[in-house]
């Protein structure tokens, strides 16, 4: 495999007279793991073909180095409103300051990972797209920009970006290259499993239980799976991505809303593989979320004249306004859509795509299972009932004896000290618990003497006290050595996991001092942003730094890998 953040030093080729260099330098930008993959993917096809390949992530990519980098390829993905992922934070800010070099030798091609139902969809990638062409470098390939469903954009791309440098190189792909095979996504540890998320595994429901007490505004169901057969297996960190099927309800209505018959064959992907309406709508399309691409090929589907309104130009701002919070039902019904051929439908509608849940169990301590912790959620939006749809799936429709379709997701960038005596701070209020009952379980298997101190918060303590038996049995163990808890809903004043920190801020600095890691799971737009706010106090506080000096060292434990989310 490549190696990483060094210089290959296989398939040594002596430049052909008049023909460009065959370094290639590829980085990614990677929050969950999928840019990373891909570019290791198209790291060994390169270097199959004879490219000398050098793959790093943007966070261990030294800065300096760039002014001699001839041929740059980057894979990037996009969070929330428009972020880049943890990992690219420090080289996308070099790269749009003023210390960036002239790029002008260079040249450059961007695979951008993201969502067609945000706004700013696959904004990184399109940001480092531009800032490369500004600073003078030349676009070897056009930009690639992927939706959810990235597979087919995505080697696309590669097919493009390797056939362009063989063309500058002088070299075609030679059969020697054509022989050898490349290994998939080729991360160390990788299991050995025919089982991926182009082909899952049909995993049994060994148990599904409310963790949540009576009287709880909380459902928090607990699933055990079986993975016997699969030769699956996993690292605490990693998710397990579920396939889930939409609400037979919210099926219904939209097969009445549009006059269709629910048992007419509809084609289910580009192979042409057909299957009954009613079941594509199931389980093949997505149907909760409305998209930009979405409602423009539904506006040309239709003779109605207000969604053709609302998708031209210049109505960004009121087609989002209107996209948020609303599923396919309100489209056909607000649009009046009825009428048009469920094939022509189906064709427009994204790929319903498997949701991803942080992994709760060590598999060393629960051999051939795997352990989710999944909140249902639900809510009223435009006066009707809105379920999501995997959580709903889980926590109504599944039970012990069904099977449903999972893979692993490995996650390399949530993943425990290599050393197993490193101390560990774990943040995860409400089911950003789960990847540390992993952490733990872990931990005490395999002996491991770190200390460790976590952090959780939810609303009620009598109902909402996720795993409370596992975590007490941890502490009388040794296994966890602190946790602080923060119930939000118990007092007058909200308590949140952020304000225990900074109410330990001495202890906790003193952890940071001595090398602890921290690991923060949960909600991204409050809770994670909340609790790096506190983390950058207790720093400036206890270490007595400016908040610029504080965010640095921030920085320089992201960079170390000792501070890691996972947060959605
Ligand atoms: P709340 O619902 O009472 O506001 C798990 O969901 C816990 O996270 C709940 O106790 C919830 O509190 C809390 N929470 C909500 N916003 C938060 C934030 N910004 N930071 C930390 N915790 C938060």
């Amino acid at each position: 495999s490549v190696p990483t953040g060094a210089q290959a030093t296989a398939a040594p080729t002596a430049p052909t007279a008049g023909a460009i260099s065959k370094e290639v330098t590829i980085l990614y930008g990677s929050q969950t793991g999928n840019s990373q993959r891909l570019s290791k993917k198209l790291g060994e096809k390169l270097q199959a073909q004879g490219f000398q390949v050098t793959l790093s992530s943007m966070g261990d990519f030294k800065t300096n180095n760039l002014k001699k980098v001839e041929t740059l390829l980057i894979a990037v993905s996009t969070h929330g409103e428009g972020d880049p992922p943890d990992n690219a934070i420090p080289f996308y800010e070099f790269l749009h300051s003023k210390r960036a070099p002239r790029l002008e030798g260079m040249r450059f091609s961007v695979l951008a990972l993201g969502d067609t139902s945000y706004e700013k969809f696959c904004q990184t990638g399109k940001d480092f797209d531009k800032r490369l062409e500004e600073l003078g470098a030349s676009r070897l390939t056009p930009r690639v920009d992927c939706d959810v469903d990235y597979d087919e954009p995505a080697a696309e791309w590669m097919n493009q970006v390797t056939e362009a440098l063989n063309a500058a190189s002088g070299s075609s792909s030679s059969a020697a290259a054509a022989a050898v095979a490349l290994s998939g996504a080729g991360i160390p540890g990788a299991a050995v499993s025919e089982y991926s998320r182009t082909n899952p595994f049909e995993a049994e429901v060994l148990e599904n239980l409310n963790l949540n007490g009576r009287g709880s505004d909380r459902e928090t169901r607990h699933i055990e799976l079986s993975l016997e057969g699969s030769n699956l297996d996993y690292e605490p960190g990693d998710c397990l991505g579920v396939y889930a099927q939409n609400h037979p309800r919210l099926v219904e209505q939209l097969i009445e809303a549009m006059g269709w018959n629910a048992e007419e064959l509809v084609p289910v992907n580009k192979n042409g593989d057909q299957r009954p309406l009613r079941e594509a709508l199931s389980r093949n399309f997505e149907i909760t979320v409305l998209t930009k691409p979405l409602l423009e090929q539904a506006a040309k589907l239709s003779s109605n004249g207000a969604l053709q309104e609302l998708v031209s130009e210049g109505r960004e701002a009121d087609l989002r306004a209107y996209a948020a919070e609303r599923d396919l039902l309100d489209l056909v019904q607000d649009y009046n859509l009825k009428g048009i051929p469920a094939k022509e439908f189906a064709a427009i509608l994204r790929k319903l795509p498997a949701r991803l849940y942080s992994i709760s169990s060590s598999s060393k301590a629960n051999p051939g299972e795997v352990h989710l912790t999944i909140r249902k959620v639900q809510y009223e939006a435009q006066g009707r009932e809105r379920y999501g749809v995997c959580s709903t799936y889980v926590a109504e429709r599944l039970a012990p004896g069904d099977t449903v379709p999972v893979y692993v997701h490995q996650n390399p960038n949530f993943k425990m000290p290599q050393n197993p005596d490193a101390p560990i701070i774990m943040i995860g209020p409400g089911t950003g618990v789960a990847p540390f009952r992993a952490f733990l379980g872990e931990r005490e298997e395999i002996g491991a003497s770190g200390k460790s101190w976590l952090f959780f918060g939810d609303q009620h303590f009598a109902t909402d006290f996720l795993y409370q038996t596992d975590w007490q049995r941890w502490l009388k163990d040794g296994v966890l050595t602190r946790m602080d808890v923060a119930f939000s809903r118990d007092t007058d004043k909200k308590v949140y996991v952020q304000h225990r920190m900074l109410e330990k801020s001495k202890e906790l600095y003193q952890w940071l001092q001595e090398g602890a890691s921290v690991y923060v799971c949960g909600d991204e737009k409050r809770m994670a942003h909340d609790v790096h706010a506190a983390l950058g106090a207790i720093i400036e506080r206890e270490g007595g730094f400016s908040p610029e000096e504080a965010a640095e060292y921030l920085s320089r434990m992201q960079q170390d890998k000792r501070y890691q989310r996972d947060v959605y």
